[in-house]
């Protein structure tokens, strides 16, 4: 399961239980009709233009004995006046589906075990980073063949060739230049992080940033459907900076297809500048480049 856009809606008043568990929430009139299975999922929650962590209920409150559907987030660590205000909120995990508890203090405690899931899984820093075993190629084919899907679906020709295949991983495995993210819950996403000079960097039609110095690149990113939305590319990205730092590497290079947004936002985000298109096996690609600050 996974979600691409950010619902939004308008905070109404609710009846109030909420505050009295410890857990206040902002009932949420969405603009347009959505369709979430009942149930507890960790989401990030925007208003007054900024992301937050947060819990989102969809459900009927049956341990209450009430029945209307509603709507119900829970900041996380904050306790926002948001009555009356315009939110959107991004469900990214569903940790849970909805219960009819056998009275309030069970509520309330799965209420806590539910916060502590949707911090773990809204933190990507509490993700582990790891070299692959040989047995996690089954999991990382499996995530790529996920990455590949949603590429296709989004009309994309990038990696539609059968790249990269089991041989391309298992030796990013052999040169150490593998990396899988596993949270909590498994096994998440992959990144080769690679210091050898990429021989369809030579030729650019543009200018990259820097000239005969060392680099980074980080190809081969694909994240899990289910573990979308949770900044694990970024996390992946981050991690590749601190190991070119300790190297004494300064400049961090990247490309992706003209056509994959997700990939063109996530890169200018992380202060890449782009410099040019270059030619890969499968077709051009839009390189940027970026110095590692301090
Ligand atoms: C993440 C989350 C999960 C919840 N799951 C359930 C549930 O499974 N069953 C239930 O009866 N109520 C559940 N509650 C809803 C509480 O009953 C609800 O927050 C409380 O009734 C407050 O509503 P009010 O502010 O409109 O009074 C959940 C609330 C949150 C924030």
């Amino acid at each position: 399961m996974y979600f691409t856009d950010y619902i939004s809606g308008t905070v109404i008043q609710g009846l109030g239980n909420g505050r009295k568990f410890g857990f206040p929430t902002a009932n949420v009139q969405p603009d347009t009709p959505v369709s979430l299975e009942k149930g507890a999922y960790a989401t990030w929650v925007n208003y007054d233009g900024k992301r937050h962590k947060g819990m989102l209920y969809v459900g009927t409150r049956p341990t209450l004995g009430l029945h209307e559907l509603t709507y119900e987030i829970h900041v996380i660590d904050a306790s926002p006046k948001l009555y009356g205000k315009k939110i959107a909120f991004k469900p990214v995990y569903k940790i849970a589906e909805e219960k009819k508890f056998r009275n309030e203090k069970e509520l309330i405690k799965a209420l806590f075990s539910y916060k502590g899931t949707a911090k773990m899984m809204l933190s990507p820093s509490r993700s582990h980073l790891f070299n692959p075993r040989l047995d996690d190629i089954d999991d990382i084919m499996k995530i790529i063949g996920q990455a590949k899907n949603r590429m296709n679906k989004m009309g994309l020709d990038q990696w539609q060739d059968g790249y990269p295949d089991e041989e391309t991983i298992r030796n990013d495995k052999r040169k150490h230049q593998a990396v899988i993210v596993k949270n909590w819950f498994g096994p998440a996403a992959y990144a080769a992080i690679v210091f050898d000079k990429a021989p369809h960097y030579e030729k650019i039609d543009g200018k990259w940033l820097s000239e005969g110095e060392p680099y980074v690149v980080v190809h081969r990113l694909a994240v899990a459907d289910e573990y979308l939305g949770l900044d694990l590319a970024k996390h992946i990205l981050r991690f590749a900076e601190r190991k070119a730092r300790a190297k004494g590497v300064r400049w961090f290079r990247i490309d992706t297809h003209h056509d994959n947004i997700p990939m063109r936002n996530l890169i200018r985000s992380f202060g890449f500048t782009f410099c040019g298109v270059v030619q890969v096996r499968d077709g051009k690609r839009m390189a940027y480049e970026k110095r590692i600050r301090n």
